[in-house]
């Protein structure tokens, strides 16, 4: 069973549907992203994952636990944990202060689990004393990514983990997912760079106009005509 199972998600901000019966899987150990234009509903999507949005239709399912109506403070307890794209760090606060208050579900002791985060992301163990807000903007979405570590998820969200930032730290960043994949976790990405995504995936997914337009593993994507799905010259599947 997939850690994170969605079925047939339909979810707007109002009365207009803005995604459109969405179905995504995403298994402990892989990461699984989803691409696509401008508007195409990526963030939305990421949105109604956990919480933010609720979904007029379909369900959401962790560890096939059903937290579709499940009021958003709670469903982290039930292991799906999200790194929105923009502040997601408390800036006036230590890194190692950052870390702490992400600790707020995970049991056992929080300062045991900050010492492995500090293995998995040595940049932070370097600046633990700092203040969030003086790291670079790579250091703080790694410091992002580890706050919602901290509480031990089965699955984390990341919306745009690598915008903005230098191609080296995208590299960076991108080894970081691929090891906390390795720990048993779910990982989903949203990503706009294309190749990047590509590169570092195992399934795909390209949204296109709040649609599914097509999914896969990561090799059979890379052979589609990218291009013109991108610019929504190719039907989808369904639609041809
Ligand atoms: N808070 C909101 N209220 C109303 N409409 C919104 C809101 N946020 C996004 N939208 C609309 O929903 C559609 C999808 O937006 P969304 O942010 O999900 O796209 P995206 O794929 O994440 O795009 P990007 O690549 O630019 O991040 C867009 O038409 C956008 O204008
Ligand atoms: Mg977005």
């Amino acid at each position: 069973m997939p850690a994170l199972q969605t079925e047939n998600v339909t979810a707007g901000y109002g009365k207009t549907p803005i995604i459109n019966e969405i179905s995504v899987d995403a298994e402990v150990g892989r990461i699984t992203t989803i691409i696509g234009p401008n508007g195409a509903g990526k963030s939305t999507f990421a949105k109604t994952l956990v919480g933010i949005l609720k979904p007029m239709a379909g369900r959401i399912l962790v560890n096939d636990v059903d937290i579709t109506r499940m009021p958003g403070h709670q469903i982290p307890r039930h292991g799906l944990a999200y790194v929105p794209q923009n502040d997601n760090v408390f800036k006036r606060m230590s890194v190692r202060e950052n870390l702490e208050i992400g600790g707020f579900v995970k049991k056992g002791d929080p300062a045991a689990r900050i010492e492995e985060l500090f293995e998995i992301f040595p940049d932070l163990a370097k600046a633990h004393a700092k203040k969030a807000g003086l790291l670079s903007g790579g250091q703080q979405n790694l410091l992002a990514i580890a706050r919602a570590l901290m509480a031990n998820p089965s699955v984390i969200v990341l919306d745009e983990p690598t915008a903005g930032l230098s191609p080296a730290y995208t590299s960076v960043v991108w080894e970081q997912i691929a090891r906390i994949a390795q720990l048993d976790t779910a990982v989903v990405v949203v990503e706009q760079n294309v190749e990047r995504a590509l590169k570092h995936s195992d399934l795909v997914h390209i949204f296109v106009a709040g649609r599914d337009h097509v999914h896969g593993p990561a090799q059979e994507i890379s052979a589609l005509d990218l291009p013109s799905i991108f610019l929504g010259r190719s039907h989808s599947s369904e639609a041809a």
